[in-house]
């Protein structure tokens, strides 16, 4: 986070707050939120995309909390499922900025989502439009819908979080024509109202040339459905999917930058078709929360491996950040709780859990007296890591802290073992 200093004991502070102070109240791991950094992400968004809407992609992580932080702040919201609509509506998040994506919304969310009266349903599939058609029908609405093109981008990220290249399960494939028959057959039935096409091609991006190959294709697609049926669509969203620094050696584009090469291309593609430049919107999930939350941890033993490496063991793990496992990523970690003068030693942090996969920091240099009792940040762990915590080996999750003037407010609690329990009823 942006307000990070060392307190004269060289403990970490984050808004005046000290780690160990932190750590003392709410105990460890926790999950801290610089909530000025949070909403200063927020704004420097609003200040690159003042005229477009900026859906904050609630996947990443989502809790009342947040959602007013991000409604204050201006931005929209994105979710995917039943869930994160109740938490948004819940939240008081007015209806029209919600944005409802899924490739496979049950009729039941579907239903909830037209009742709330959400802005916008991204369409993903044939099905999903004869299903919505059918409730609109019945309801008498007419709801906004954008269509979701795949527009064949290989987007250079991990496998398991690209999704724009031709074989996988999220949208229409442009290439196929699929893309161009969903916005006919919305077009021609005339229920649902066609507000214009989506496209998100990936996430943890530093690469922007794909952005720009994919609006120039969604554009392309726009001006055919313009051809075809006379209609121009008045919308776009490019999605979201924008890099953050997890390390040193990430660099990623920051929002001016991103805004100047989006609107540069899509005006020089609607000029190139004719077209009235679109209304443009979109979806940052990761950009906005990921580098405002650190993780604080507590050493619990440190093992060495004569000249391989020496292993810290935290007291969390994979259940609360599974991104090094799954994705392979890095992570750096930081001594926290004191200043250390001891040389640096290579440490793998690793978590408790109950296989050798379970490492949260890969590769990291902590002073050579890090011990029992230490305290470990993990930075940028706001995005996908709370939202994908899971209680393997029955580990409660942690809570989510937000600091703000020196002052901590727990916006999520920890969860219990009696939370545990009250699941179990056999
Ligand atoms: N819009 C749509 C339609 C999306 O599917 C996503 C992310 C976003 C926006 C936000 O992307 P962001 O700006 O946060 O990159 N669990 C993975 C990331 C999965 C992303 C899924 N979709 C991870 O931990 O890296």
């Amino acid at each position: 986070p942006r307000s990070v200093t060392r307190e004269a004991d060289g403990a970490v502070a984050v808004a005046g707050l000290s780690v160990r102070d932190i750590a003392a109240e709410f105990g460890t791991p926790v999950y801290v939120l610089d909530e000025a950094d949070l909403r200063s992400r927020c704004r420097d968004f609003r200040a690159a995309f003042p005229t477009e809407d900026i859906f904050y992609a609630g996947k990443a992580f989502l809790c009342r909390a947040v959602v007013r932080m991000i409604a204050e702040e201006g931005l929209h919201l994105d979710v995917c499922t039943g869930g994160e609509l109740a938490t948004a509506l819940s939240a008081g998040m007015p209806p029209e900025r919600i944005g409802f994506h899924g490739n496979n919304k049950s009729v039941a969310e579907l239903s909830r989502a037209l009742d709330a009266g959400v802005g916008r349903i991204i369409v993903d599939s044939f099905t999903e439009i004869d299903r919505l058609t059918a409730l609109a029908r019945e309801r008498g609405v007419r709801p906004r819908v954008l269509v979701r093109v795949t527009v064949g981008v290989e987007a250079h990220t991990h496998e398991f979080i690209a999704t724009a290249h031709e074989d996988q399960k999220f949208g229409f494939s442009l290439a196929g024509g699929a893309a161009a028959n969903a916005a006919f057959k919305i077009l021609d039935e005339g229920v649902l109202e066609l507000r214009g096409l989506h496209s998100h091609i990936g996430s943890q991006i530093f690469d922007a040339s794909g952005f720009e190959v994919s609006a120039r294709r969604v554009l392309a697609l726009q001006a055919q459905i313009r051809d075809a049926r006379g209609v121009e669509l008045p919308e776009l969203d490019l999605g979201g999917g924008f890099g953050i620094a997890y390390t040193s050696q990430d660099d990623p584009a920051t929002p001016q930058d991103l805004a100047k090469r989006l609107r540069k291309i899509v005006d020089s593609e609607c000029a190139a078709e004719n077209l009235a430049v679109p209304h443009l919107s979109i979806e940052p999930g990761r950009a906005i929360v990921g580098p405002a939350v650190f993780t604080l941890y507590e050493v619990g033993t440190v093992k060495e491996l004569d000249g391989i490496r020496t292993f810290v063991s935290v007291d969390g793990g994979m259940s609360d950040n599974i991104r090094t496992a799954l994705y392979d990523a890095s992570y750096s970690a930081t001594l926290a709780s004191r200043a250390s003068t001891a040389q640096p030693l290579l440490a793998r942090v690793v978590g408790k859990h109950c296989e050798s996969g379970d490492i949260v920091v890969k590769d990291e240099f902590l002073p050579a007296d890090v011990q029992a009792g230490d305290l470990v940040a993990v930075p940028g762990t706001g995005a996908y890591c709370r939202s994908m915590a899971s209680n393997y080996n029955h580990v409660p999750r942690p809570p989510v802290v937000a600091v703000r003037d020196g002052q901590a407010r727990l916006i999520v609690r920890r969860e219990t073992e009696e939370d545990l329990l009250a699941l179990d009823v056999g």
